[in-house]
């Protein structure tokens, strides 16, 4: 997997907007009217995010309506295919088109998102698209220590801790590390998001198998 065309030197951008589909989840381009939900996100995300500003909804929807014009960056919202819900998005942001590598960040609006396999599966969508479409050779992230959810997706998927922050965020009168997490081209190629072969089937559930 990877676009082979692509030679060093060559730049590359984010300026399509894709719809990519899962079976969780959708991601299309992010809309203005996509703003009341990140309007109102949920303490708990605030804090995993590290986010200590918020922002009115105006500004927010001003933000979400302009995102389309930028090819440094893809903002896709996070839709629920159970309920047509916008239930969070997913960005690779500042592109260094020369190194082919940017950033990536995720976020579901709330604890009632959490652990249903959405992150994972909006991640792993984002990816294939970034590395397969786009031709982007590296994507990092930060995740926080008191975050050890997010952690596990990205591991999951297959990146790879590479350093520690230390005291990157002050939250709550604590200061608390960052781990940086990279994912590479070459990597991906091997694992499509899949670093770790799922487990074989148990003796007792192969075909008229009790274990005998
Ligand atoms: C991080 C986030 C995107 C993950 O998405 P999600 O849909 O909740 O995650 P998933 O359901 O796909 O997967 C969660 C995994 O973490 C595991 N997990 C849950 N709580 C955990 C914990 N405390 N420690 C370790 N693993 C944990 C789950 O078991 C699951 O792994 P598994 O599939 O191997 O069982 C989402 O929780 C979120 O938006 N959180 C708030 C904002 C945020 O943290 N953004 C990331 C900032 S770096």
């Amino acid at each position: 997997m990877g676009r082979h065309d692509l030679v060093v030197g060559d730049a590359i951008s984010l300026i399509e907007k894709p719809i990519l589909v899962g079976e969780r989840v959708l991601l299309r381009p992010v809309e203005a009217a996509d703003a009341p939900g990140l309007a109102t996100l949920d303490p708990e995300t605030l804090k995993l995010t590290g986010s200590h500003r918020t922002h009115s909804l105006e500004i927010l929807e001003r933000w979400y309506a302009t995102r389309a014009g930028h090819d440094d960056r893809l903002d896709l919202a996070i839709v629920d295919q159970g309920s047509g819900e916008w239930v969070g998005e997913v960005v690779l942001l500042d592109l260094d088109e020369h190194n082919r590598s940017c950033w990536f960040r995720i976020l579901l609006a709330g604890p009632r998102f959490f652990g249903r396999g959405f992150g994972t599966e909006a991640t792993r969508l984002i990816l294939a698209y970034a590395f397969e479409t786009v031709g982007l050779h590296r994507i990092e992230l930060e995740v926080y220590d008191f975050n050890p959810r997010a952690r596990r997706v990205y591991e999951k998927v297959g990146f790879v801790h590479e350093g520690t922050k230390r005291q990157a965020l002050h939250w709550d009168g604590e200061w608390i590390d960052a781990h940086l997490m990279a994912l590479l081209a070459p990597d991906w190629a091997t694992h499509q998001g899949h670093p770790t072969p799922p487990p074989a089937p148990t003796m007792s559930s192969t075909p008229g198998g009790q274990g005998s």
